[in-house]
């Protein structure tokens, strides 16, 4: 396993779409160790996600897992969730706003408005199909994921700029007035 290079906001890879991973290519091994690099340079830098975009590969593939984080007990967890071609519809005309992250700008706070559920159809590693309804923070991570697969980040879905906020500012400013959604 590898930790691998993520890039920064205004590298061009994030900006461009993903390729759907054929059914025939998931158990290769190269798609195998690709998935197991992404989950340990997610773990590495401490992100609830990832995706292929970011460590420069167009592939529809994204791992995700929220751990249990003993500064914030009340916050959700994520089992390790991989998701290869994902399709992210949304079940609700509901919105709501929370605090994100992205590995690919770091140290930046930012409240984006997410759908509060979505329907996801997918593929897992082993090419099995995963279709679930997600709501609330699991829901916002796959939206945040998707939408890097499609050359999107979260500044993108910002309504109001203004809340855009460096760590140790949101840390001093903003922690404890909203509620904290990474
Ligand atoms: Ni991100």
């Amino acid at each position: 396993m590898a930790i691998l290079k993520v890039a920064r906001l205004g590298h061009p890879v994030l900006r461009q779409v993903a390729e759907p991973v054929p059914a025939d290519a998931i158990p290769s091994p190269e798609t195998q160790r690709l998935i197991d690099d992404m989950i340990e340079t997610m773990r590495e830098y401490s992100g609830a996600g990832l995706a292929a975009t970011q460590v420069h590969r167009l592939v529809q593939i994204a791992v995700i897992e929220v751990l249990k984080d003993p500064r914030y007990p009340d916050a959700p967890e994520i089992p390790l969730t991989v998701l290869i071609n994902p399709i992210v519809t949304p079940l609700t005309e509901q919105t709501e706003d929370g605090w994100e992250g992205c590995l690919s700008i770091p140290d930046m706070r930012g409240i984006v408005p997410r759908w509060t559920a979505v329907r996801l159809e997918a593929r897992d590693r082993e090419g099995q199909p995963i279709d679930l309804k997600a709501a609330d923070f699991f829901a916002r991570v796959i939206q945040h994921e998707s939408d890097h697969l499609n050359g999107l980040v979260y500044v993108d879905r910002m309504r109001d700029l203004r809340t855009l906020t460096h760590l140790a500012e949101w840390n001093r400013y903003w922690l404890g007035a909203t509620e904290q959604n990474d």
